[in-house]
């Protein structure tokens, strides 16, 4: 049975998830937020370790203000009012991506809840947030290249330099919403993940759902290339 040690998701539907609904799409994101909650559990009741999600894109940045602005907003609720959820079950925090950008306010509730999580170890949940793989490898390159001593790059050292270094490949990407592309998500991590794509739009996805894909994931025959 294949191990799942890191598991990733683009939670994708929830514009669409909301027009079903006659609702405006930033309604699709609210519940979609709501989601997060009954997977992050399950990782932790199945001993996954690492959990990433794909909260919002290096590109995300091109729609329009009013839906940028409202993802903020949801974005800053969602670290102050899951603190308990991160405490009681002992999920620790993280991000990856480039958070330079967002607003002083957001920075700050990143970093408590950083700072309030960090001896946790039950779930390592990473949020990506201003996140794009290309910008990543290019963040990873130029660090790594800072302290190469021959002005050379491997893939070990470029690993090492990635916003996941720590959490290793990818296993398991999901992609919900229907669409079958990465969008430039763990584009490095994910070059032997077993990848999934499913139709359910992402505020209904459930971790029932995501119970059937790990099983069929665990059958899978994992070869790296190999045989
Ligand atoms: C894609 O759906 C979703 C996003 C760009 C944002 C993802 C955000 C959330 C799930 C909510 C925030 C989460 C946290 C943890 C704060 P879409 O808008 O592209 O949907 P569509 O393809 O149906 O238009």
């Amino acid at each position: 049975m294949n191990k799942l040690d890191h598991l990733a998701i683009i939670m994708d539907g929830n514009g669409r998830w909301a027009k079903n609904r006659g609702l405006v799409r930033t309604k699709g994101h609210e519940v979609g937020a709501k989601a997060v909650t009954d997977i992050a559990k399950f990782c932790i009741e199945n001993s996954i370790k690492n959990l990433t999600l794909y909260a919002f894109s290096t590109e995300n940045w091109k729609r329009p203000k009013k839906e940028v602005d409202f993802l903020m907003k949801l974005l800053k609720d969602f670290l102050v009012s899951k603190r308990d959820l991160f405490i009681q079950n002992s999920i620790k925090f993280h991000t990856i991506g480039d958070i330079e950008p967002f607003t002083k306010d957001l920075k700050d509730e990143i970093s408590n809840l950083k700072n309030l999580t960090s001896k946790f170890d039950k779930l390592n949940f990473i949020l990506a947030i201003n996140y794009g793989g290309r910008d990543e490898i290019i963040r990873a390159a130029n660090k790594a290249l800072g302290h190469s001593k021959d002005g050379k790059l491997s893939e070990k050292s470029l690993s090492q330099n990635l916003d996941t270094s720590e959490f290793g490949d990818v296993d398991l990407l999901i992609r919900t919403g229907g669409e079958q592309r990465l969008s430039n998500f763990l584009l490095w991590q994910a070059s032997y993940a077993e990848l999934c794509f499913t139709p359910t739009l992402w505020p209904d996805f459930k971790s029932s759902e995501l119970k059937d894909i790990i099983q069929k994931y665990q059958k899978t025959h994992r070869k790296f290339g190999g045989l």
